[in-house]
């Protein structure tokens, strides 16, 4: 059914700025009219009462349909957008991989073939730069200016198949400052782990937490290091994805004594889980991703980040695997796989853990699952707030229904869950995307291609 028009009423209305109450009213997909006892006609009226209203969530870190280490993400477009957003993540971004010798335009016209028609929530993608020459930053400079992809991704470990040398690194910023956009890093030393993961096979170390002890803290707290001089040298603005640990965060907080723009992501699973999770021998598969799952003390300094406002986003890094996948690495941790499935419960694991538990204030939680991947990516406001004028993306939550995660009930095209039996408080009741309805009774009403590609512009974010 196509609406017009949605009246929401009495909901506690949350943004990164304010928290009130009010109703919301819709109209032709976007929020036409926030006030106290709104007297519009409309072709849906939903009552809000005791439940919080949000943006929709942006996750600025998944991967739907990838190739990977000799196999695919195991969520495409439509089964990834859907899962998101029955978790009230209303739109992702996506890595196009180039892949090295080829072109970022045909890397882009495969990802393009993969959404069309699929996605179900709205998208954007950032693009990965795996091979960079004088070809490459014209077309960085094309996509930067026509067709609003304005975040390229670099990889400084994966060697042979995704990572780029430090001359490539600084060609690449050099140019991608110069027309406006932002580089976007994958910050860990790829010859010392690869050289860490060799010694370990070498010795008959075959083992899930092999894969944890080829990646100890220096070689993520080094490349970030690294990284931050290379952009204060050419100028450039960065933002760090999936940021595990203390080490790394150091190098952030250092840069900014220098007045840098650097933004930095973690994700749930270096929140809430620690390097224990190996212990189990091939049941660690399940949190084999890298950077690996590290110490308390590094969820603590993440936790302070997200408080102190070095850490800006959290993201999921979603990368699902099923276990067959896993099992590819059986008896060669460097064969599994790298990554879990998160995009469906990251909102409701960071408000029932971090809210809940009085981690981070409800406005927090906004901000760094909605607005400031909003405005880092080029996208606010028309993403990542609740205003006039706005998408009307838009989360009824229920901040006081406890559930269980559970393989058996998420919706992601996975057959385990790293977070198995989790106790959660806190779910997600009702989604609108553009103002239609999306999740409702946990059920979800768009059919593929209901999803909209987001173009995105510069960011606004101001440091
Ligand atoms: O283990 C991970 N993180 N897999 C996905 C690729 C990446 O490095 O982000
Ligand atoms: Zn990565
Ligand atoms: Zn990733």
């Amino acid at each position: 059914m196509c609406l017009m028009s949605v009246l929401i009423q009495n909901g506690r209305i949350v943004t990164a700025a304010e928290d009130y109450i009010a109703d919301l009213y819709i109209e032709n997909g976007k929020i036409s009219a926030i006030g106290a006892n709104l007297e519009y006609k409309a072709d849906k009226v939903i009552d809000a009462s005791g439940k919080l209203v949000f943006p929709g969530g942006i996750d600025p870190h998944v991967h739907l349909d990838m190739p990977f280490m000799g196999t695919y993400s195991s969520d495409d477009y439509e089964t990834g957008t859907r899962a998101a957003l029955f978790g009230g993540t209303t739109t992702v971004i996506d890595f196009i991989l180039q892949t090295q010798g080829d072109s970022l335009r045909n890397a882009l016209t495969t990802w393009q073939e993969k959404s069309k028609g699929k996605a179900i929530g709205d998208y954007s993608y950032h693009m990965a730069v795996t091979d960079f020459n004088d070809d490459v930053a014209k077309e960085v400079v094309e996509f930067i200016e026509e067709e609003g992809i304005t975040s390229f991704k670099t990889f400084m470990a994966y060697k042979g198949a995704l990572m780029i040398d430090d001359g490539q690194m600084v060609q690449l910023m050099k140019v991608v400052k110069k027309h406006g956009g932002l580089v976007t890093v994958h910050a860990t030393n790829g010859d010392m782990i690869d050289s860490l993961i060799a010694k370990h096979l070498s010795e008959g170390k075959t083992a899930p937490l092999y894969h944890y002890l080829s990646q100890p803290e220096v070689t993520e707290s080094e490349a970030s290091a690294r990284f931050t001089d290379m952009l204060h040298y050419t100028g450039c603005t960065g933002y760090i994805v999936h940021m595990t640990c203390e080490g790394a965060l150091n190098a952030v907080q250092r840069a900014g004594l220098r007045n840098q723009k650097i933004f930095v992501e973690t994700c749930p699973q270096y929140l809430l889980v620690d390097a224990s999770v190996y212990e189990d021998d091939f049941e660690g598969a399940k949190w084999v991703m890298s950077p690996p799952i590290r110490e308390k003390k590094d969820q603590k300094a993440l936790w302070a980040g997200l408080q102190q406002g070095l850490v800006n986003v959290i993201g999921t890094d979603h990368c699902p695997f099923i276990w067959e996948q896993k099992k590819m690495g059986k008896d060669d941790f460097s064969k599994i796989p790298n990554g879990h499935p998160a995009i469906e419960h990251r909102m409701e694991l960071i408000f029932s853990e971090g809210v809940k538990k009085g981690k981070i204030s409800l406005s927090k939680f906004v901000e760094v699952t909605a607005t400031n991947p909003a405005k880092i990516f080029g996208m606010y406001p028309q993403k990542g707030t609740l205003a006039v004028g706005t998408d009307a993306d838009v989360i009824i939550f229920d901040p006081e229904k406890e559930h269980v995660i559970s393989k058996d009930t998420h919706h992601m095209n996975v057959d385990y869950s790293s977070y198995e039996g989790w106790k959660v408080t806190g779910k997600t009741e009702t989604v609108l995307l553009r103002g239609q309805i999306a999740i409702e009774n946990e059920e979800c009403y768009l059919k593929p291609g209901s999803g909209q590609f987001v173009k995105r512009g510069k960011t606004s974010y101001v440091i």
